[in-house]
């Protein structure tokens, strides 16, 4: 009785076994590589839709509102709630940093929606792509950018 209970048990082991090893012999490769690039989609060209027009005032919101941009906690500006310095300082934008010929519109637009198309090493975190932000919203944040001078 105990020898049949216990042959039993094994015979149920070896179907479990043989079950598991069908099961992954037909899933595919484990890439840890993959589940890294699929949870970090690359950077994409983002070209700003036009039509829109920026509200310097709706973009300083955004600028300071940490469920939004929280860009203050990164960057110092006029009217910033805070003064973040992981990020260059923004203030006077137009007249120093921004004063660079290729910073045009669709150049911060780019650099807002995914900083890492400029910089591959940004701590800048992306932002139209996680849906922080939206369209409208840098459109904005640009207005509030250029009124900087
Ligand atoms: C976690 C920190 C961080 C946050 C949050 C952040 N930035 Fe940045 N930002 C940076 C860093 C660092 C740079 C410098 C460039 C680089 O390292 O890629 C930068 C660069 C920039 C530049 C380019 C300046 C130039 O002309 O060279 C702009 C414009 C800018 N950020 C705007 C914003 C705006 C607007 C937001 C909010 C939507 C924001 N940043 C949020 C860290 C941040």
């Amino acid at each position: 009785m105990v020898r049949t209970g216990s042959r039993a048990i094994v015979l149920l082991w070896m179907g479990i076994a043989v079950t598991a090893a069908g099961a992954l012999a037909g899933s595919p490769q484990y890439d840890p590589q993959q589940v890294y690039a699929d949870l970090n989609p690359p950077p994409v060209e983002h070209a700003m839709p036009p039509g829109l027009a920026g509200d310097a005032s709706k973009g300083l919101a955004i600028f300071n509102k940490t469920e939004t941009g929280n860009c203050a906690a990164c960057h110092c500006a006029a009217g910033a709630k805070g003064c973040g310095d992981i990020g260059p300082s923004l203030d006077k934008y137009r007249s120093a940093l921004g004063a660079e010929p290729e910073k045009s519109d669709q150049w911060l637009f780019q650099q807002i929606s995914d900083a890492r198309l400029h910089n591959k090493d940004t701590v800048m975190p992306p932002m139209l792509p996680t849906k922080a932000i939206g369209a409208q919203d840098i459109v904005d944040l640009i207005a509030y950018l250029n009124s900087l001078k």
